[in-house]
């Protein structure tokens, strides 16, 4: 569902992607781990067509997203570490805004955010303004914003910073029920235990590289640490890279 080939991002003074190489499969989450600065959000700003790429190609379902960016964009649901929410707006009428630009239909839409706001343990607060939500309703209300057209495919950089435990929780399920339904996610973070808990296999990324990448005993094989967990092995490939 995501092919990325040879991807780059050269900034003139930082190479902050190269050549970057990696697949992830239908029902897949991918975690994209990696110290600050070492390229995540450039990756994931290039998925999400918000960036050019240098070189390289990104094919999302077979589409690639150069050549059909709309109709790539379409199987997309992109969360951005910094995402923008117009905070006089409620709930609703913030799904509503989103469902416009995509054009999802009037008809479906309004089925489909009561069902978006109750998996997201938002209905009660459908009509209060996004003012006064918390910083994990506001998160979770991104997320659904992003569902709004059923996408195939979830771009999601750091989800869970500054989340308290229980809003970690539900993010991590509401992630793990997508796969289930069969879409895929690529999810970058820098929360080692998340990684761990969360995702199927997962690429090691430092200074634009992608030092390994599988799954947890997948990387350790490559790393030489046995059976340890997830941070030690990532600490272990940083150091030696
Ligand atoms: N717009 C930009 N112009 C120049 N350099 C950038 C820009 N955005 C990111 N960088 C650099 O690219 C590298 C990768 O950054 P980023 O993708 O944000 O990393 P991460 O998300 O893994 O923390 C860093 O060295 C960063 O300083
Ligand atoms: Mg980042």
């Amino acid at each position: 569902m995501i092919e990325l080939t040879n991807l780059t991002k050269d900034y003139g003074t930082t190479l902050a992607v190269n050549h970057l190489s990696l697949n992830v499969a239908a029902g897949e989450i991918y975690g994209f781990i990696g110290p600050n600065g070492a390229g995540k959000t450039t990756t994931i700003r290039m998925m999400g067509g918000i960036i050019e790429p240098t070189a390289g190609s990104i094919i999302i379902a077979g589409i690639d997203l150069k050549k059909n960016p709309v109709t790539a964009k379409k199987i997309i649901g992109f969360v951005p570490d910094r995402p923008f929410l117009y905070e006089k707006l409620t709930g609703m009428e913030f799904l509503k805004f989103i469902a416009d630009l995509y054009n999802v239909e009037t008809q479906g839409l309004l089925r489909k955010s009561e069902e978006l706001l109750k998996q997201f343990a938002l209905w009660e607060w459908a009509n209060e303004i996004i003012e006064a939500y918390s910083h994990g309703m506001k998160q979770r209300l991104i997320i659904a914003a992003a569902l709004l057209h059923d996408p195939k495919v979830m771009i999601i950089d750091e989800p869970m910073v500054g989340l308290d435990p229980e809003a970690v929780r539900m993010v991590k399920d509401i992630l793990k029920e997508l796969a289930a339904q069969n879409v895929t996610v690529f999810v970058s973070t820098h929360t080692l235990s998340l990684a761990e808990d969360l995702c199927d296999r997962i690429g090691v990324i430092h200074k634009g590289t992608l030092l390994a990448q599988g799954t947890i005993a997948e990387l350790n094989l490559v790393a030489k640490t046995g059976e340890a967990r997830l941070e030690e092995v990532f600490l272990t490939l940083v150091r030696e890279a």
